[in-house]
């Protein structure tokens, strides 16, 4: 069943090893959207895998890969990316990478730009990844954007890097950043590009050839529903679609390719950078760094954590269209009492039952809880959903009437074997 996994929360859902779990049955994943501002982390036979910008099925032998057009890449990011996954054992070639001709890079001045961008925010900054994903999706939105397919003109690339250098560098100048030299540039970048050449391909018919032969395509979807550009808590959101539609737009494929839509969430709700963030709770993300937990794949940031919010959930089941929820990390709440689920928000003595597009209206969100009874023991070894203790069945089941779509999977661990099917 060709299927979009999408994360319904602020990224960081345990997607990848969603992905990874699905792709047993898909013959082809595709990354439709973002860039190595994604931090997927994957463990199998025991290694742990960190992905950025290389889907997740490049750890099985027999599958194939697209890095879609509506993907931003770092030439020298994802050539790093490729010797580091390589060092761990994974053969990477062409037969099984295939790079969209028409997905834009990343440039050094990019990230550069993104951090003079952050800092001339001030207080307000969003609290990006400084990765380049912003600058990067400005240039191509602008239409001077470097695309995959402008490297068979070498002089062509030369001169736009060498233009945008010299616009770049009076902005970092402001700032007091460090400037470019744009030789030094091309250099780097026809450098790594170089590495990927061999995988940059039309990759459109080729997802189509596979469609028409009704091979499993599987969406692997990056960030989340809540800092898509459009549906996000703008302006703390990334700068694609990160929702269903990005699938499309991102890959050449079109909507009746697509026959589920799997929503990813954790069983509570995490977020990083800066922005509202209505049910963190101090003492629950105490606890979950305690244990290790929670810390960005990405960045390494802790990240904010807090009680489930299905005011989100449930926009985000809507605008992505979910036929199934995947809820992850269960086990992170093994050990509460008592668990909370905000199920709406009050904002000025009104109850809200979806989020609100007004900035300042997230500071006045007071949410509006509902108690559960927590399972208090470890989840971890089990195998089966029948397996789950009934508190825990319960919790669930009422996360999936709240958002208004079935339970599909459970994870109660890490590994690709923790996952449970509803
Ligand atoms: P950018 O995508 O680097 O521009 O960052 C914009 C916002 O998206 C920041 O709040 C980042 O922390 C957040 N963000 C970007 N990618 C991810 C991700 O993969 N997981 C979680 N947050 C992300």
């Amino acid at each position: 069943m060709n299927t979009i996994i999408t994360g319904l929360q602020w990224g960081d859902e345990g997607k990848g090893k969603i992905v990874d779990f699905l792709t047993a049955s898909a013959d082809v994943v595709i990354r439709s959207q973002g860039g190595n501002n994604a931090g997927h982390t994957v463990i199998t036979r025991g290694i742990k895998y960190i992905l950025h910008l290389l889907p997740s099925g490049i750890l099985w032998d027999d599958k194939i890969n697209v890095i879609g057009n509506g993907v931003v890449i770092d030439p020298v990011g994802l050539v790093e990316e490729i010797q580091r996954v390589e060092a761990q054992g994974v053969a990477i070639t062409p037969a099984k990478l295939l790079i969209s001709d028409r997905a834009h890079i990343v440039l050094p001045i990019h990230k550069e730009l993104d951090a003079a961008r952050e800092i001339a925010l001030g207080a307000h900054k969003i609290g990006t990844t400084k990765r380049g994903i912003g600058p990067a999706y400005a240039d191509k939105i602008n239409r001077c954007g470097l695309r995959m397919a402008d490297f068979a003109d070498r002089a062509f690339v030369t001169a736009r890097i060498t233009q945008r250098v010299a616009e770049a560098n009076e902005i970092l100048a402001r700032c007091g950043l460090p400037t470019y030299e744009a030789a030094a540039v091309c250099a780097e970048v026809f450098c790594a590009i170089e590495r990927l050449l061999p995988h940059v391909t039309n990759t459109i018919p080729v997802l189509h050839a596979a469609w028409q032969a009704k091979q499993t395509l599987l969406f692997e979807g990056a960030q989340g529903t809540l800092l898509d550009v459009d549906f996000g808590t703008y302006p703390f959101v990334t700068s694609s679609n990160t929702t269903a539609g990005g699938a499309c737009t991102g890959s050449g494929l079109p909507p009746m390719a697509i026959e589920r839509v799997i929503g990813v969430c954790k069983a509570y709700t995490t977020r990083v950078g800066a922005g509202p963030f209505p049910t963190v709770d101090e003492g629950l993300s105490d606890y979950l760094h305690g244990l290790g937990r929670e810390f960005g794949a990405t960045t390494g940031r802790p990240r904010g954590c807090g009680w489930l919010d299905t005011v989100l959930l449930r926009f985000a089941c809507m605008v992505n269209g979910v036929t199934g929820l995947a809820v992850t990390n269960l086990d992170g709440l093994d050990a509460y009492d008592t668990l909370q689920i905000c199920t709406g928000y009050d904002i000025d003595g009104t109850l809200h039952p979806l989020p609100p597009a007004e900035r300042d209206a997230w500071d006045r969100i007071v949410p509006v809880y509902e108690t559960l009874p927590g399972w208090k023991c470890d989840t971890t070894g089990c195998t089966q959903f029948g397996d789950l203790p009934t508190q825990a069945q319960t919790y669930l089941a009422r996360l999936a009437e709240l958002c208004g779509a079935p339970i599909a999977f459970v994870g109660v661990g890490p590994d690709r074997a923790q996952t449970l099917t509803a």
